[in-house]
C-alpha cells in the first residue's frame, strides 16, 4: 500500500525496466539526491500536465544534484509513446526522449515494492493502480521526504523544488526553515543546540 516507507528507510533496491534502460535504484542514485514520485495512469490529462512540468524543472534539479524519475503503471512502449504527448503538450518536438526516466509496470513488481499502490484506486480490469505518491531521497538512499495525493488532485512542483532545498540546506547546517520559507529567507537554529553555539 502506498505510504509503507516510512521516514529514514532505507529505499528499496529495485530493478526496474525504465525508458531508458534496466536500472538498480541504488545505482541509478549514486551520489545524488532523488525525487521518486508516481501517477496512476499514461495518456491521462492531469498525468501529463504534472510530466510536462517536471521536464521543464530538469536544469533545476540537474544543478542540485536531483535526480528525477517517475513511475506510472503502464509498460515502457507506452511511456515512451506519452513522452511525445509530453513534449508536444510543453510546446516541444513530440519525440520519445524526455529529461528524466519513467519506470514501467507492466507486471507492477516496482510499484508494490516501493509500497506506490493505491487498493482503493483500480483500473477497469479491477487492478489497483498507483497513487500519486512524492519520494525523496538523500544521497544515502534514505527517505528524506514522503507526500501522498489522491489521482484527482495535480502536485504542486514548486513545493517539491522548496523541499528539496530546505532539506538540502538542513542536511549541510544544522538549522530548520519556518513556516512557509523561502530560499533566501532567514533560517531557524535548531533549537536543541546549546546558546553559545548557536551565536
Ligand atoms: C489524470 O491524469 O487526468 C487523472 C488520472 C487519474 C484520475 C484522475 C485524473
Amino acid at each position: 500500500m502506498a505510504g509503507d516507507l516510512l521516514l529514514r528507510d532505507k529505499a528499496p533496491n529495485v530493478e526496474a525496466n525504465t525508458t531508458v534502460g534496466c536500472i538498480r535504484f541504488h545505482d541509478y542514485l549514486g551520489d545524488s539526491w532523488g525525487i521518486l514520485f508516481s501517477d496512476p495512469r499514461d495518456f491521462t490529462p492531469l498525468c501529463t500536465t504534472e510530466l510536462g512540468r517536471t521536464a521543464k524543472l530538469a536544469p533545476e534539479s540537474a544543478k542540485r544534484n536531483v535526480k528525477m524519475i517517475a513511475l506510472s503503471i503502464d509498460s515502457v512502449e507506452d511511456h515512451l509513446a506519452w513522452s511525445k504527448d509530453i513534449n508536444a503538450y510543453n510546446g516541444e518536438e513530440p519525440t520519445e526522449k524526455l529529461p528524466f526516466r519513467i519506470i514501467g509496470n507492466k507486471n507492477r513488481d516496482p510499484a508494490i515494492q516501493l509500497g506506490m499502490l493505491d487498493p482503493a484506486e483500480k483500473d477497469k480490469k479491477g487492478m489497483p493502480v498507483t497513487a500519486r505518491v512524492v519520494f525523496i531521497f538523500g544521497p544515502d538512499k534514505k527517505l528524506k521526504l514522503s507526500i501522498l495525493y489522491p489521482a484527482t488532485t495535480g502536485r504542486n512542483f514548486d513545493e517539491i523544488l522548496r523541499v528539496i532545498i530546505c532539506l538540502q540546506l538542513t542536511a549541510e547546517k544544522r538549522v530548520a526553515t519556518p513556516v512557509d520559507w523561502k530560499n533566501g529567507d532567514s533560517v531557524m537554529v535548531l533549537p536543541t543546540i546549546p546558546e553559545e553555539e548557536a551565536k
